[in-house]
């Protein structure tokens, strides 16, 4: 039987000490914050994927409606011969291109990217079942950090759906997309989900749900924190808040203390004190309007091909070319 290669870009060593660091300064800022990359061990990649299926939470379903109308077209427009594709996650919306590909011909290789090892594994391995003649070749990685090792026969398409791209703030987002920029040749490819700017009402719902999945998977960074720096933080005592930010056109999510609180982070030398209704930001998520994305694609290096929204226009979809602006 063929067998999925998994490739490790990170050593749990580093890990650690990546997240002391971000701890150490988050948690000592005046206003406390933490990069929402942690929330994703393998509690928090399942707690998202329950979230996925939350009928508040729209954008997976848009997105994969626009995937669905479109990935015929977009393995022919891009005849790429490998896909990559960064926080993949499950990779479950990826299938429709994949199976789309699949039709096609021509793709070899897919190579899913995700910082947790246990749902990287799960997603190649499925797929090396489900698409014969497909090298699948996983890497556990970081896509913050330099992707200068991405392997894969030209063309490639890179993937980042999800939105994922607004969880950075606007100056570390041109600085991902010019190092996907400069990791690809010309004539290469780049797929970008980016959820759409909307109503404040819709958008609060989506990150504020009525079961509290969406705050588990938020206090789940807490209990990131215990495990790898034996901290001792009582996630309970938490309280979930979303929040949007009409002027950064972003959500917000934030930990309340819900009275004041010392927390010992034995793993950062720490000790953190939090006063009554005091917040932690461990997310932003922010929305996007249809020139904002193709003029940040062009700041990067790319020219936009195709932009297609679902029918309600939730969430858009952009196909770009590295490309001097010929077509070609
Ligand atoms: C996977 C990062 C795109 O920002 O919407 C879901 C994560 N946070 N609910 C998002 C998330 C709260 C999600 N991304």
């Amino acid at each position: 039987m063929n067998e999925a290669r998994i490739e490790v870009h990170r050593d749990p060593t580093e890990v650690t000490e990546t997240l002391r660091e971000d701890v150490r300064e988050g948690l000592s800022a005046r206003a406390k914050w933490l990069p929402s990359k942690w929330f994703y061990d393998a509690r928090g990649s399942e707690l998202f994927e329950h979230i996925t299926r939350l009928p508040e939470y729209y954008p997976t379903r848009a997105e994969r409606d626009i995937l669905r109308a479109h990935a015929a077209e977009i393995a022919a427009v891009t005849g790429a011969r490998t896909v990559v594709e960064l926080g993949s996650g499950s990779s479950e919306k990826t299938r429709l291109l994949l199976d789309a590909f699949a039709a096609h011909g021509g793709l070899r290789e897919f190579v899913p990217l995700d910082v947790s090892e246990a749902a990287l594994s799960a997603s190649a391995e499925a797929t090396v079942a489900d698409y014969v003649g497909l090298r699948v070749h996983g890497v556990v990685a970081d896509f913050t950090e330099p992707l200068e090792f991405l392997p894969g026969t030209p063309p490639r398409m890179v993937v980042f759906l999800g939105s994922t791209i607004g969880n950075f703030p606007p100056d570390e987002r041109a600085k991902f997309l010019a190092s996907v920029r400069s990791v690809l040749a010309d004539g290469e490819w780049f797929l970008l989900g980016t959820d759409l700017v909307k109503d404040a009402g819709t958008l609060v719902r989506a990150y504020d749900d009525a079961v509290g999945v969406t705050a588990a998977f938020n206090r789940n960074v807490l209990r990131v924190i215990n495990d790898r720096l034996g901290a001792d933080f009582d996630p309970e005592e938490f309280e979930h808040v979303a929040r949007w930010d009409d002027r950064n056109e972003w959500i917000e999510m934030r930990l309340r203390a819900c009275r004041d609180l010392t927390v010992s982070v034995p793993g950062a030398d720490l000790t953190v004190t939090f006063v009554e209704g005091e917040e932690l930001r461990t997310e932003i998520s922010a929305k996007f309007r249809p020139e904002g994305v193709r003029a940040e694609l062009a700041e990067a290096g790319f020219t936009l091909r195709h932009w297609w929204t679902d029918p309600a226009g939730l969430f858009g979809v952009s196909l770009a070319q590295v490309a001097d602006g010929v077509i070609r």
